[in-house]
């Protein structure tokens, strides 16, 4: 793997207001000068931006600034004391990821405000326009009567130029798997799902939505707000009013302080980001949220490989088997374990995971006293950790850990050292940890900063004993993998899981065509694709899964992650000609190509593998049939590949006849078009191995 390295640095920088339209009115435009943002200080000294598109306006003139315990607010009564204007333009490559070269291009506007008053506080706000969308966040820089924030809300506004079709999530500061809702801004209504069923926490204090949160304007722009860099500080929720179509920056709290971040000042507040493309697959493409993090600092990162998995897990979600042992049907055992490998090693997956292995499980969730039950180091007797390693290095397997907190965050600060080098010692290098439950110590939220920090500081040691991190019920992505790339994959959104449990039905259709537009934004996703039994009675009669088989196969390549799950039974696989699109699918990119897509409704994506020549496409539809044309020209060469379709049968559908697969081979080239017939619910795979 390469390291990641800038090709081409061009920053440009020149002091005091260039593009100053007048004293307290400037400007930056995007290198393309489409996107343009105005900042403007209000008469009463209150700083406000506005954001454009094509000279039509996204964002209405919006406030910026603060709140803290013990001190003023500091949102007015400033002067301008200092303008920069700076261009910049990079090429970085993705160590792994969903294409290797990233540009990275924007003109920054950099603003240095003062208070008028005795007080004389600083704060800095930064503006990057790019032709993607837009980042800023506020700096506070060293000073004289400011040295330790108490922020006890941050007031960011966003306000809308409309009454926009929202897709969206409450709020919630413990959880984000809820269901996305499409509703028209004005109805946005998060707080019917207080105490919502199936979530293992939940707390969602006000009419406020989580980000990536995605628009469609009536004129067809879409936007989508999110942040970029979440570091030391609490997660932002946006709160909406929907009689005036605004949003305001609502911070996750904590019941044990009355402020909701402290930082020491000098310090910087994470990117608050909107997207805005015309097309909505260029959402997809946008490499905004990973641009605004720092570059690097991990270095050479090789010893993590991308890789496809299987696992015991589905098992469990499906009642097979336990995580604990007292039930008589434990699940990770040395001979189960075992099983896997082989399986995997046949059929080009390269890596195990084990859940259940350490104990611990008979006293995991529902119990207040959930500190000091999980030590990560400790296998139930049926499991012979060392021994499983070893079966797998034979075959060329890897193990990958798991380390399950159950939300008891001082029993795993603690263990971390221990469990990481134990994971080192065996040459383990990914791991899946889990925060299950209310966070202890008791008041915090899975959102807040003190768990932003605990996510945060996990990987920074994960990495000093070379280990990456897919982590549950995590933090949501901020586009940090870019800075700590041993973040590699997570899950922070409803997964396949709850199609295995939930009362409620489980994911609807529409549920995957929602999440590639909104929070595969945000970074890669842990969604476990590929359950071929898609009804599984044998196990749950009153649960299923609600795609196509197809559809299973598309998300190989539409959801991306740098760790993919074969989720399935193996004895649900064996046999299976659908099979080897598993076998064949690719887990690391050159390059990504969004071919089309509606929020919601449908997308295709092509993606090309690393050191190699082959492409794989992947197209999902809601709960409607329809026909896609696949145009190939984004072969770009004259080359003929070898094809092999699978794609929904005649009479598919996800309730119905979700197995129905036709699987077909032909010969493509740049020039070919093929049209793919999606069954409610369907999809398509295809693979292109170069002749
Ligand atoms: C929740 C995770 O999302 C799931 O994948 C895992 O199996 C359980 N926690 C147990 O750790
Ligand atoms: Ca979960």
């Amino acid at each position: 793997m390469k390291s990641i390295k800038s090709l081409l640095i061009v920053l440009i920088s020149f002091s005091v207001a260039c593009n100053s339209v007048s004293e307290n009115k400037i400007e930056v435009v995007s290198p393309d000068g489409n996107i343009q943002i105005n900042f403007e200080l209000t008469i009463e000294g209150v700083p406000t931006y506005t954001v454009s598109h094509k000279k039509s306006e996204v964002i209405k003139s919006s406030k910026l600034g603060f709140d803290f315990e013990n001190a003023v607010a500091l949102s007015a009564n400033f002067k301008i004391i200092n303008t920069t204007n700076s261009s910049f333009n990079e090429t970085w490559q993705m160590p792994w990821g969903e294409q290797i070269d990233v540009v990275n291009n924007y003109n920054e506007l950099k603003v240095e405000l003062q208070e008028t008053s005795d007080l004389k506080r600083k704060l800095n706000i930064v503006f990057r326009a790019f032709d993607d969308g837009v980042g800023f966040r506020y700096e506070f820089p060293e000073q004289e009567n400011l040295s330790e924030a108490l922020i006890t809300e941050e007031n960011t506004e966003f306000n809308l130029t409309g009454n926009h079709k929202v897709w969206w999530i409450p709020g919630d500061w413990d959880i984000y798997e809820h269901l996305y809702n499409t509703t028209m801004f004005s109805e946005i209504d998060a707080l019917q799902y207080v105490g919502h069923d199936n979530l293992a926490q939940t707390y969602i204090p006000n009419n406020a939505v989580n980000t990536p949160v995605t628009m469609r304007t009536k004129s067809g722009l879409n936007l989508s707000f999110h942040e970029a860099s979440l570091i030391d500080y609490s997660g932002m929720t946006l709160q909406v009013d929907t009689e005036n179509n605004t949003m305001k920056s609502v911070l996750v709290g904590s019941e044990n302080t009355s402020y909701k971040v402290k930082q020491t000042v000098p310090f910087n507040t994470p990117w608050r980001t909107i997207q805005i493309t015309e097309k909505a697959g260029d959402l997809i493409e946008s490499r905004l949220i990973v641009n605004l993090n720092e570059p690097n600092k991990l270095g050479d990162v090789s010893w993590f490989r991308p890789t496809k998995y299987t696992g015991i897990w589905w098992e469990m979600h499906l009642g097979k088997s336990t995580w604990d042992m007292a039930s008589g049907k434990h699940g990770a055992t040395t001979e189960n374990a075992k099983a896997f490998v082989d399986f995997s090693a046949k059929n080009n997956i390269g890596a195990v995971l084990v859940e259940g292995w350490n104990t611990g499980w008979e006293h995991w969730i529902g119990f207040e006293d959930r500190e000091g039950v999980f030590d990560f180091v400790t296998p139930y007797p049926d499991y012979d950790l060392k021994e499983v390693v070893r079966y797998g290095k034979e075959k060329g397997v890897e193990i990958i850990m798991h380390h399950e907190t159950s939300a008891a965050t001082q029993t795993y600060e603690k263990q971390q050292d221990t469990a990481y080098a134990l994971m080192q010692s065996l040459g383990i290098h990914a791991v899946k940890t889990g925060y299950v439950g209310k966070i202890l110590p008791k008041g915090e939220y899975h959102h807040g900063q003190y768990m932003v920090n605990q996510y945060n500081n996990a990987v920074i040691k994960a990495a000093k004993y070379q280990v990456a991190i897919n982590a549950h019920e995590p933090i949501k992505a901020t586009g940090l993998r870019r800075t700590y790339p041993n973040t590699i994959s997570r899950e922070g959104l409803r997964g396949q899981e709850f199609n295995a449990w939930a009362s409620d039905g489980g994911n609807p259709p529409e549920h995957l065509p929602i999440v590639a537009f909104t929070r595969m934004l945000a970074g890669p996703i842990d969604y476990t694709p590929g359950i071929f039994d898609i009804k599984f009675d044998k196990w749950k009669k009153d649960n299923q899964v609600n795609t196509t088989i197809a559809q299973q196969l598309a998300l190989y390549v539409v959801i991306y992650s740098p760790v993919q799950m074969a989720a399935d039974l193996i004895e649900n696989y064996e046999g299976n000609p659908a099979l080897q699109f598993v076998t064949d699918v690719g887990v690391d990119w050159q390059q990504t190509e969004v071919l089309n897509g509606e929020i919601g409704d449908f997308v295709t994506i092509a993606r090309k593998e690393r050191n190699s020549e082959n492409w794989f496409v992947g197209g999902i539809t809601d709960e409607n049939s329809r026909a896609i044309e696949i145009d190939f020209s984004f072969l770009n060469d004259e080359d003929v590949y070898s094809a092999t379709i699978y794609e929904d049968g005649k009479d598919a559908h996800w309730d119905n006849n979700p197995t129905s697969i036709n699987i077909r081979k032909l010969e493509i080239s740049m020039k070919s078009k093929e049209t793919v017939q999606l069954a409610p619910g369907g999809g398509f795979a295809i693979s292109l191995i170069k002749k």
